[in-house]
Order: C-alpha cells, then sequence, then structure tokens
C-alpha cells in the first residue's frame, strides 16, 4: 500500500512534503500550476516546481494547450526528488473549469490520452488526479470510468467527489471497485484518515490512498498509520518552521493549523 500526501495549493510546499516524506508519506506532490504559465519561465512560475530535496514528488500540472505542454517538456530538465508528472482534473475552480480544464476534462478521454502519452514520449511517469465529474449528471454518466478506461496512466487518484460537491458531504467510496475493475492501478482519495479506513481500501484493491487535509492539523499522520516510531508533532513544527526558513518559504503564508 502506497500512502501519498495530496496536492494543496498553500499547503504542501517542499518543507511540507519534506517533514511529511520523513515521517512516512511514500509519495508527495507540488502544488497545482498551469503548464502555459511554466513554459512562460518567470522567476514566480519556477519557484512552484523547484524541488529543494531528494523528497520523492511528482510534479502537478494543468492546462489545456497541447503545443505548450510539448514546449514544456521539451525544456523540462529534472531536478532530484523528480518522480514525474501528475495531470490535475479535479480542479473545482469556476475560472478554470469555464476555460475547460480542471475538472472539465473528466469528459474528455481523448485529449486526455493525449496529453498523457505525450509526458510519456519523453520518458516520463505520469499519473491523473480526477474527481468524478463537473456534476452529479457527469458523475452518473460514470464519464471517471471512461477516462480510466481510455488513458494510458500510470495510476489514476480518484478523489471521490464530482466539482460542485462540497467537503461536508462524504466523499463516495462506492466509486472505488469499479474504478478497480477497469484494471488500472487505483489511488483511492476524499476523508481517508483512519487504519480502518486503508484496510477497507486495501480490501477494494486500491494500490495506495492519497491523504490532504487530515495531514495539515497532523503531518505525522502516515507514519502513525505506518506504525513508525515518531517525534512529537511539537518538534516536528519547529522542524518545519526552520526548513521553511532556510528554503525562504513564508510559513504564515500558508494554511496549516498543527
Ligand atoms: C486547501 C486545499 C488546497 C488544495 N489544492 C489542491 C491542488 O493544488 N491540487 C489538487 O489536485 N488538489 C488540491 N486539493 C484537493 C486535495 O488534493 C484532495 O483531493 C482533497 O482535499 C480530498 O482529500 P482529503 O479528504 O484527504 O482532504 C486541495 C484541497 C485543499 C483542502
Amino acid at each position: 500500500m502506497q500512502y501519498l500526501l495530496a496536492p494543496m495549493e498553500k499547503i504542501t510546499d517542499s518543507s511540507f512534503r519534506h517533514i511529511c516524506h520523513k515521517y512516512g508519506a511514500d509519495l508527495t506532490f507540488t502544488e497545482q500550476i498551469r503548464f502555459e504559465t511554466l513554459v512562460k519561465k518567470t522567476k514566480s512560475a519556477l519557484e512552484r516546481i523547484k524541488l529543494h530535496d531528494d523528497t520523492p514528488t511528482m510534479i502537478q500540472i494543468m492546462g489545456k494547450d497541447e503545443e505548450k505542454l510539448d514546449k514544456f517538456m521539451r525544456e523540462f530538465i529534472p531536478e532530484r526528488g523528480f518522480q514525474g508528472f501528475n495531470l490535475n482534473l479535479g480542479c473545482p475552480s469556476q475560472t478554470y473549469v469555464s476555460q475547460g480544464i480542471g475538472s472539465a476534462m473528466i469528459k474528455r478521454p481523448t485529449k486526455v490520452k493525449r496529453m498523457v502519452d505525450l509526458i510519456k514520449n519523453y520518458g516520463y511517469n505520469v499519473n491523473v488526479k480526477l474527481r468524478l465529474g463537473v456534476n452529479l449528471t457527469e458523475k452518473r454518466e460514470k464519464v471517471y470510468l471512461k477516462l480510466i478506461e481510455k488513458v494510458d496512466a500510470d495510476f489514476f487518484i480518484v478523489h471521490a467527489r464530482y466539482r460542485s460537491e462540497s467537503y461536508e458531504r462524504k466523499a463516495d467510496w462506492s466509486v472505488f471497485p469499479e474504478c478497480v475493475n477497469t484494471g488500472k492501478a487505483i489511488v483511492a482519495n476524499g476523508d481517508i484518515q483512519t487504519k480502518k479506513d486503508v484496510e477497507k481500501m486495501k480490501e477494494i484493491g486500491c494500490i495506495g490512498v492519497m491523504i490532504g487535509r487530515a495531514a495539515t492539523n497532523n503531518p505525522l499522520i502516515f507514519g502513525q498509520l505506518k506504525d513508525m516510531k515518531l517525534p512529537t508533532l511539537e518538534s516536528v513544527k519547529k522542524e518545519y518552521i526552520e526548513l521553511c526558513n532556510n528554503r525562504d518559504i513564508n510559513c504564515s503564508e500558508n494554511e496549516l493549523s498543527f
């Protein structure tokens, strides 16, 4: 079973990823960024994908312009720690959805397949993070299954909610068995917190679990789920702040609550 730290805007900076990996997370993800922005190579864009150490990290990208994706891949230079790319098909932001990206792309398996193949042709690993659709209608049409079936990504992280569904409603774990039945490698995401939750996902046949919000209060959650010997949360917080200071990351800007 793989334990993945979810990408979270203003939270999963390189210091937080380092801490979560040190104390149990097998794989981490950068905060999302558009590849149409990355090709411009501005300092702020490149900083978002900078890997400061060898923490295993997937760079999360989103966008729709395939020529720009190709240009970005052609010019990309991997750093240590880089494990591959994650394509974000989950972002619920109205700005992005109205431009046809983020969760608006779940219903476009042919385009997503082309983009995944393009990245693979550069020799990089690539996985996809998706929701169940933009709305209940798309969920009922099972657009997520069609995408998983058609696209040849290394694995699929399924956040078991549709785009307009709020976090107050529990993620719908009943979709995971049909996702696993496609024969593709599935990582479960949405409200996973306890050993019992992880056991359930293992029984269903998921290859991993991705944890987001539960880690923001407690970055030791991965180690706890794995029964690792761990320091106190207080000392880990100090370690995190020190790392941020060394890396010029402004901790006060992020929304951590541990
Ligand atoms: C503050 C915040 C920021 C997020 N930013 C991203 C992001 O940049 N990319 C992404 O794919 N998902 C993002 N998500 C979604 C999470 O990765 C995850 O799918 C979601 O929180 C469900 O998992 P959880 O129930 O374990 O928190 C974000 C979620 C939160 C709460």
